[in-house]
C-alpha cells in the first residue's frame, strides 16, 4: 500500500506514480519502488524524476530502506527518447522545443535539470539505505539511477551502458561522480566514450555491483540485504553511512576527528538508555 499523507507531506497518488510510470509500496521501514513501462522497457521521463523527488521528500520517517527495480526483465531503458523530439512525451514538456525556437534560455535549462537530479540526490540521504535490484539492461539514465543507489544488488543478465554521448550529450543526471568514485576517472572515460556494455561479471570485478546472483535469486538477495540491513540500530547506520560519505573528501586527521564526533554522539545515546529509568 502507498502511504497517504502519514508522512511529512503527501506522497504522489497512485495516479500520479501510474503517469509517472512508476509503482511504490511502503511497508513499514521498507520502501519498495518499481520502474513500470514495461512496454516501453521502462524508459523514464522527467516526470519520472520529478515524482521520485516527492516520493523521497515525503516518505515516513521510519522508512529506512528503499529498493528499487524495474517491472519485468529490465531495469530501464533510460530516458524516454521522445523527450528529445518536439512532440515530445504526452502531457510533458518536450526538452528540445524551447531551445530550438528560443524561448528556453540557460539559466532555465538549468533549473529544469535541477528538478531532474532532485529525483536521484536523495538517494544518498544518510538516514537511508538503497538498493538499486538491477535485471537486464539500465542504461543511460537508468545507469544513473543504480549509481545513485548505495548497493546494486545485479542479476547474472544485468548490463549497464553510459549511453548519453552516443546522443551528443552527457550524463547529467548525478551517475559521473559515483562513477568515477567507485572505478575511476580512467576506466569511467573508457566506458562513457565508448558507451559500451558492462555485463555483471565485471560489474563486479570493477565493484559497480556489490553482490551478482543468478536471475531467479534476485528477489531473495534482495530480502536478505534488506533483512540485514535492518538488524542494524538506525542511527548508528545515518552515523555510519555520513561518516562514510565524508571520508573521500577528508584528510585521514579530517577523518579521525569526524570518527570522534560521530562516536561522542553514539556513546552518549547508548549511556542514556543504561540511565536508571530511562
Ligand atoms: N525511450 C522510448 N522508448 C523506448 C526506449 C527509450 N529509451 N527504449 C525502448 N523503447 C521502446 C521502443 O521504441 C519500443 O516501442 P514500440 O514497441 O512502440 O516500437 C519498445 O520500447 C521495445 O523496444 P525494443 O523493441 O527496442 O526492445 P528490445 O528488447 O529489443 O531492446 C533496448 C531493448 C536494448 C533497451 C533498446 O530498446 C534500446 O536500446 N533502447 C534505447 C536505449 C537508449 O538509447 N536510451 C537513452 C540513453 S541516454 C539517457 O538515458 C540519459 C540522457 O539524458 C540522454
Amino acid at each position: 500500500m502507498a502511504q497517504a499523507s502519514s508522512g511529512p507531506g503527501t506522497l504522489p497518488s497512485e495516479e500520479e506514480l501510474a503517469q509517472a510510470g512508476l509503482r511504490l509500496v511502503v511497508n513499514g521501514p521498507v520502501a519498495r519502488i518499481t520502474i513500470s513501462r514495461p512496454e516501453k522497457r521502462n524508459a523514464m521521463t522527467g516526470r519520472t524524476w520529478t515524482t521520485l523527488a516527492r516520493i523521497g521528500q515525503n516518505l515516513h520517517k521510519e522508512v529506512r530502506i528503499v529498493v528499487i527495480t524495474g517491472e519485468g526483465d529490465i531495469f530501464s531503458a533510460g530516458i524516454d527518447l521522445k523527450m528529445f523530439t518536439p512532440e515530445g512525451v504526452d502531457g510533458e514538456r518536450s526538452i528540445v522545443t524551447g531551445l530550438v525556437d528560443g524561448s528556453t534560455d540557460d539559466a532555465e535549462l538549468d533549473t529544469y535539470i535541477t528538478e531532474l537530479q532532485e529525483g536521484f540526490l536523495w538517494l544518498r540521504r544518510p538516514d537511508l539505505v538503497t538498493i538499486a535490484a538491477v535485471r537486464g539492461h539500465a542504461i543511460g539514465a537508468g545507469f544513473q539511477l543504480a549509481l545513485s543507489c548505495d548497493l546494486r544488488i545485479l542479476a547474472d543478465d544485468a548490463k549497464f551502458s553510459m549511453k548519453e554521448p552516443a546522443l551528443g550529450l552527457i550524463p547529467d543526471l548525478t551517475g559521473t561522480k559515483p562513477l568515477v568514485d567507485i572505478v575511476g576517472v580512467h576506466r569511467a572515460t573508457e566506458i562513457c566514450l565508448t558507451t559500451r556494455q558492462v555485463e555483471a561479471d565485471e560489474a563486479r570485478e570493477l565493484g559497480l555491483a556489490t553482490l551478482v546472483v543468478g536471475a531467479d535469486e534476485l528477489d531473495g538477495a534482495v530480502d536478505d540485504a534488506v533483512a540485514a540491513l535492518l538488524e542494524i540500530d538506525p542511527e548508528a547506520a545515518a552515523a555510519t553511512k555520513a561518516l562514510l560519505w565524508q571520508a573521500p573528501d577528508n584528510t585521514l586527521e579530517e577523518q579521525a576527528a569526524a570518527e570522534r564526533v560521530a562516536q561522542t554522539g553514539r556513546l552518549n545515546a547508548l549511556a542514556k538508555t543504561m540511565r536508571p529509568g530511562s
